[in-house]
């Protein structure tokens, strides 16, 4: 990211995907703008910028949290997941392989978000029933699937 002269600055230190980054950041950086713009994190996207849709949605600290409305500086000291943290090297989690089984994407942009929320569902709850998952995917939005197929991986992992 280029920064303009003459802005306030933060020295930051947060663990993201279990590494522990330190960055001069911008005090007015999104959280959003760090992952994808300085780290190249590019699994949290942008649509809405509001905190509506959930695309941009990040783990800290064991809650999901929308990484657009966040500030850099706002996380420092936290521990961060973001999708690229969850894939395994080789190979895609129980979670993953249940949304291609279920056949539960179709352009994706959602997922990454949707998947990160769904994985901190089932940390929270070991066997979610549907209205649990329903209740954990309320602030992601997917204009293409209709959720059902979303609901039944999730449920369907969880089982
Ligand atoms: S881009 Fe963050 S909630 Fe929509
Ligand atoms: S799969 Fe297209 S927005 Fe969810």
């Amino acid at each position: 990211m280029l920064y303009v002269e003459n802005v306030e600055t933060f020295d930051l230190s947060v663990t993201i995907n279990g590494m522990e980054i330190k960055r001069t950041v911008p005090t007015h950086l999104r959280l959003l703008d760090f992952l994808r713009d300085d780290l190249r994190l590019t699994g949290a996207k942008e649509v809405c910028g509001e905190g509506e849709c959930g695309a941009c949605t990040v783990i800290m600290d064991g809650e999901t949290v929308n990484s657009c409305l966040i500030l850099a500086v706002e996380a420092h000291g936290t521990n961060i997941q973001t999708i690229e943290g969850v894939t395994p090297a080789e190979g895609l989690t129980d979670l993953q392989q249940a949304f291609i089984d279920k056949h539960s994407v179709q352009c994706g942009y959602c997922i990454p978000g949707m998947i990160l929320s769904a994985e901190q569902v089932q940390c929270d709850c070991e066997n979610p029933d549907r209205e649990t998952v329903k209740q954990g995917l309320a602030g992601n939005i997917c204009r293409c699937t209709g959720y059902k197929k979303i609901l039944d991986a999730v449920e369907k992992d969880g089982e």
